[in-house]
């Protein structure tokens, strides 16, 4: 049969327990906290709006992997939000991606970049590049990936480090 919770800090005394197991409303998990009695509700968070998403005309965005699926649509989102200088960059940019000259009809700049984002060197070499032909660098979407369909029972080492190669390598290189 199930009992309940009664979540407790450090410092209590028996009289909280006490005073805990004694409720008759029940509720079954429940915490003290700044000698409070708490149950588990959910309720509306009281956060003030975000302020209106822009971005700066006189930077750059990088969007790893931005030649895939995710990166384009993220592209044209950068640019629909203010973007003007937006470097794709994968293993083999595609300058004729489709979805590169619709970004460039919202009015930004499309830097195309050739690296491995989990190589460093190359990566050193793409932020060399940027650094001559495009404004700063003000932000990165880090939408690389190589997917793989396969069964994670099929999965051999080899598979493994390929797929994680471009999301925790790359993560490092970038950060
Ligand atoms: N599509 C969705 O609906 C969706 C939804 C939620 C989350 N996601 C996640 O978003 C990520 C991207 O998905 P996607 O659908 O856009 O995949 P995708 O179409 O396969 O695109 C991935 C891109 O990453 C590039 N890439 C792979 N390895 C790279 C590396 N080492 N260095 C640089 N670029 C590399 C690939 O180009 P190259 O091979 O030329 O390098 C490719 O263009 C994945 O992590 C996925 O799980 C996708």
């Amino acid at each position: 049969a199930w009992g309940g919770l009664i979540d407790l800090p450090l410092a209590s005394t028996a009289d909280t327990l006490l005073e805990a197991l004694d409720a008759v409303d029940g509720e079954d998990q429940v915490a003290w906290r700044d000698g409070q009695r708490r149950v588990a509700r959910l309720v509306q968070a009281d956060t003030p709006p975000a302020a209106p998403l822009s971005f700066s005309a006189d930077a750059c965005y990088l969007v790893t992997g931005g030649f895939g699926g995710l990166g384009l649509v993220v592209a044209r989102w950068l640019a629909e939000h203010g973007a003007r200088h937006i470097a794709l960059l994968g293993r083999r940019p595609d300058l004729g991606a489709p979805g590169v000259a619709e970004i460039e009809a919202l009015g930004a700049k499309v830097h195309t970049v050739q690296a491995d984002v989990a190589d460093e060197a190359a990566m050193a070499r793409a932020f060399e590049q940027l650094k001559r032909d495009a404004p700063p660098l003000r932000g990165v979407m880090h939408a690389a990936a190589a997917l793989s369909a396969a069964p994670l029972l099929q999965l051999d080492d080899a598979m493994v480090r390929q797929m994680l190669a471009p999301k925790l390598a790359g993560t490092l290189v970038l950060k």
